[in-house]
């Protein structure tokens, strides 16, 4: 029966695609578009399910022609030919200290004992030292020709596993790299040491310990949540589609390089040590512990080290997923306001979640910084949207969950929301918006409990839709090759985990005005300190009705999708007997009545608390947040849009900084002479404002119309039954 098929939510479908997370070493020969790998190295428990561990994570260097007296190990080990903001970690270190201090190092070098079994835990700061020096040293008694293979293999190894637990990002073009990693993992015991070199300075205050959001400020030592202590400042990194083309030119030229070492002629032992190193699956080929692999001579190990590098990046190239070029072309606009959802469904056979949520997730750098497996990622992404479409819904399906996610995007890059949240908290967020809806039944919380459906018993009638997304989704996440969260610790988990409940729970609209208040009396007080869950709640509900902020043509769109939803549910009630839910009935709902009613009762208050408690919460941030993504692609691809205008020119400020928040804030602390100085506030650009503004102009004039229309159908009815009721007289009087 066609009800009870609405009314059941099914379980969760068993033909899921499996694909290996795996991606070592297959399919080497595609062309490069990364710098990042991910190579499993080991499987091992967390979060109470089997995970693997990322051993290595990204192991690259940029390209250039080096000097000749520069031996080719020193260009793979570590590249002077960078510009020194380009060099990461500690190689620009050494570089430096090589230059300023050529004696003193030369001395150091050497006094090393290669030859000691006394080395640091790769995973710890000093191993990078003690690698660098060593690969240095290295270096020296080549040139010399003095090394044995067997120390030369000791060091190399020594060095390849320091590596391996080194996270070196290139994809910062401008030289800023200290701004680019938005931070170490929380609390994880796998950071990446050049990266925590080159970016503690500037992120102090990224808290050791995972969050627990309970206190009023979210901060475990209950510091203002808003001080600057705990801020840093982000920067988006470059779409995986946007990497290929200066990528692959890079490549081109690296393999001019390589051509030169001949990298064809990788010896046999070679290959075989690279595969004892570098690799799980090889690593066994080696029967016994005495058989180890020799060089035949330096150069051997020089193109190993070359080797190594391109199997990485070209592993890396396979690993994370292709964009065709028409999704390509609508992803640049991500950053707009008014993103156009249904453009990109189209151009990506229908799959806008998997798209948005794989370069949302990228952007932001959560699939580096929580391990997550390219191919994972794409599964439960896949899943997720095979969720959405299970009901087939004109309006809570895929396109929806991709709508919500790309205006949360917008929000936490825009206003520089992003810069006042931890990574986890921004990995929540984007997560809890993907999935915020996930296999909604097409009908509302009202239908579920007026009909007694089955998830309304399962979850008592409160909040049972919303109920319903996270704890499939979460099933989801149980499945191995859908678990984006493999490799994070328990404590991470359960903090994402209960984020996402809080927020996803809060998209219950019948929560809606109660929120709202509790918003707006916190933001009255003197001094309001506002807990992070609540505010990414907030965030995400006013994301969930935002459509008809959007431009006219989209949120006409989005109009029409969901009343021809709520119809099919009036559809449903009548045919089970229930009364209409309001806006149920096909033939008696006013529609642009309702949406005036909507945006002005629901949607207009809603951004506008949601606005100030952006404006207070990053005040305190406000030059980070001013300065806010300027990486951003599709602000360098695309001008400014006309909201961006009006904003910039309503408020002055220079052209520029019209694609950001606009802080207002005066120059220096001193108060001008005579003036009382009143601080002025913080502002975040508000492209939503005009939106709504001329959409409800436009429902206006239609209630106008529909009004005439309905008045002249109205007289037109009373006529016909008039010109009915006369010939009934008439025949009357004939009798
Ligand atoms: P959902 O997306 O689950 O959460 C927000 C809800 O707001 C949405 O479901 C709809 O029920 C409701 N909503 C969104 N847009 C409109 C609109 N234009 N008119 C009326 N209700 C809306
Ligand atoms: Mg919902
Ligand atoms: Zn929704």
């Amino acid at each position: 029966m066609r009800e009870s098929a609405k009314l059941e939510i099914a379980s969760t479908p068993e033909n899921i695609i499996n694909k290996t997370d795996s991606i070592a070493l297959r399919d080497i020969s595609t062309e490069s578009t990364s710098s990042s790998t991910n190579v499993q190295t080991e499987a091992q428990s967390k979060n109470g399910q089997i995970s693997k561990e990322s051993g290595l994570t990204i192991v690259r260097r940029l390209s250039g022609k080096k000097s000749q007296q520069q031996s080719e190990l020193e260009q793979y080990i570590c590249s002077d030919s960078q510009p020194p903001s380009v060099t990461t970690g500690y190689c620009s270190y050494l570089e430096n200290r090589l230059k300023m201090q050529p004696t003193s190092l030369n001395d150091d070098l050497e006094r090393i004992d290669l030859t000691t079994e006394n080395l640091p835990a790769v995973d710890t700061p000093d191993a990078c030292d003690k690698a660098a020096i060593r690969l240095r040293c290295l270096l020296r008694q080549l040139q010399r020709g003095e090394i044995s293979a067997e120390l030369l293999q000791k060091n190399l190894h020594y060095a390849a596993r320091v590596l391996e637990a080194v996270f070196i990002d290139e994809t910062n073009d401008d030289g800023s790299r200290l701004s680019t990693e938005p931070s170490e993992r929380d609390g994880h015991n796998k950071l990446k040491k050049s990266n925590s070199i080159a970016v503690t300075e500037h992120r102090r205050g990224v808290p050791s310990t995972p969050q627990t959001h309970s206190g009023p400020t979210g901060l475990p030592d209950g510091k203002n949540a808003v001080g600057k202590s705990f801020i840093q400042r982000r920067r988006l990194r470059q779409p995986v589609w946007a990497r290929s083309s200066s990528q692959k030119k890079r490549l081109a030229d690296e393999d001019d390089e390589l051509s030169e070492v001949q990298p064809d002629a990788v010896p046999p032992e070679v290959r075989e040590w690279l595969a004892s190193t570098f690799t799980r699956q090889l690593a066994t080929t080696r029967k016994k512990s005495d058989e180890k692999p020799k060089f035949r001579s330096v150069a051997h190990a020089i193109r190993a080290g070359i080797f190594v590098d391109r199997i990485y990046r070209r592993v890396s190239s396979t690993a994370l997923m292709q964009f065709p070029p028409e999704v390509v072309k609508v992803l640049k606009h991500l950053d707009e306001w008014s993103f156009d959802v249904f453009a990109l469904a189209d151009s990506g056979n229908c799959m806008p979640v998997k798209y948005i949520g794989y370069d949302l997730l990228n952007r932001y750098g959560m699939i580096h910084k929580f391990k997550v497996p390219s191919a994972t990622l794409e599964t439960f992404l896949s899943r997720i949207e095979e969720g959405y479409c299970r009901f087939r819904n004109p309006y809570h399906n895929n396109l929806h969950a991709a709508d919500v996610a790309q205006t949360v995007h917008h929000v936490l890059c825009q206003t520089g929301l992003m810069h006042w949240l931890t990574d986890l908290e921004i990995f929540a967020t984007l997560v809890a918006a993907l999935i915020h809806d996930y296999e909604h039944t097409g009908t509302t919380n009202n239908f579920h409990v007026q009909s007694g459906s089955d998830t309304a018993m399962l979850y008592n009638d409160r909040a049972v839709l919303e109920n319903h997304h996270i704890s499939a989704a979460f099933r989801v996440l149980k499945d191995d090759d859908c678990n984006i969260l493999q490799n994070l610790s328990r404590d991470e988990y359960r903090e994402l985990r209960t984020l996402i409940i809080d927020m996803v729970l809060a998209t219950d609209m019948s929560f809606h005005f109660q929120q709202l208040k509790n918003m707006k009396n916190l933001l009255t007080l003197a001094e309001p300190s506002v807990d992070k869950s609540k505010a990414l709640s907030l965030v995400l509900h006013c994301c969930d009705i935002s459509h008809p902020a959007k431009k006219w043509d989209l949120h006409h769109k989005w109009t029409m999708l969901l009343l021809e939803e709520f119809f099919r549910q009036g559809d449903l009630e009548r045919e089970l007997g229930l009364p209409f839910s309001p806006l149920c009935d096909r033939n008696n709902t006013l529609v642009a009545e309702s949406q005036i009613g909507f945006i002005e009762f629901i949607v207009e208050p809603s951004m506008a608390v949601c606005s100030d408690m952006l404006e207070i919460i990053l005040a305190p941030i406000a030059p980070i947040a001013n300065s806010n993504n300027n990486n951003s692609l599709s602000n360098k691809a695309i001008s400014s849009s006309s909201n961006d205008e009006v904003a910039a020119n309503t408020l002055n400020v220079p052209k520029e900084a019209s694609s950001e928040a606009i802080v207002c804030e005066k120059k220096d602390d001193k108060p001008m002479s005579g003036d009382v100085e009143k601080p002025t506030r913080f502002k975040i650009k508000k492209p939503w404002v005009t939106c709504l503004l001329e959409n409800k102009k436009i429902w206006k004039e239609q209630a106008v119309k529909d009004a005439e229309a309905r008045a002249l159908a109205a007289a037109e009815q009373e006529n016909e039954k008039k010109s009915l009721e006369i010939p009934a007289v008439e025949t009357k009087v004939e009798e």
